[in-house]
């Protein structure tokens, strides 16, 4: 669906659309997030990765449910914003040598998804409410808070790096 075809006529239409890209996009985090465990040193990175790869899976099972509250096929539809944002991660990864300088880059590569994550999810809420769709604001609601969670856990994992690299 082009943004041009004019495809997306009401708020409803909209919300859909968006409903659809934040799906797809979980589900290429649902599949790039083994990587990021496995290329991570730090236990504690690969444990919040290792987390957040549940958390996700659940991202997908609650988005599922908000298709349904609108009567439509859970479905995505392609969002090249997150597809840059992965190919971006891996493209730096795979350009690092050194053990810390790596998870710093995955740290930051990751703190990248959640933004878009919760600038997405942000939208949805509001457009979910002015739609009179309290039930599905409130499962988005659900996954805004994880994303803002693993955010903030994060930020307190590049700090604590920072840290010991001072120390
Ligand atoms: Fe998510
Ligand atoms: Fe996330």
């Amino acid at each position: 669906m082009g943004f041009f075809s004019k495809d997306i006529k009401t708020m409803n239409d909209l919300f859909v659309h968006t409903l659809r890209d934040i799906y797809y996009a979980e589900k290429q985090i649902v599949q790039s997030l083994p990587e990021m465990i496995e290329k991570a040193s730090d236990p504690q990175l690969k444990q919040g990765f290792h987390s957040h790869l549940g958390e996700t899976k659940n991202h997908v099972a609650r988005l599922e449910q908000v298709f349904k509250l609108f009567r439509q096929e859970p479905k995505g539809v392609d969002c090249p914003a997150i597809d840059g944002i992965i190919d971006e991660a891996e493209e730096v990864a795979g350009e690092v040598e050194d053990k810390s300088v790596l998870d710093a880059a995955l740290i930051a590569a990751a703190q990248a998804v959640e933004h878009y994550e919760i600038t997405r999810y942000g939208a949805l809420i509001a457009w979910a409410k002015e739609l009179g769709r309290n039930d599905a604001a409130a499962l988005l609601q659900q996954n805004l808070e994880e994303e803002k969670a693993a955010d903030k856990k994060l930020t307190a994992m590049a700090e604590s790096r920072l840290n010991r690299r001072a120390a």
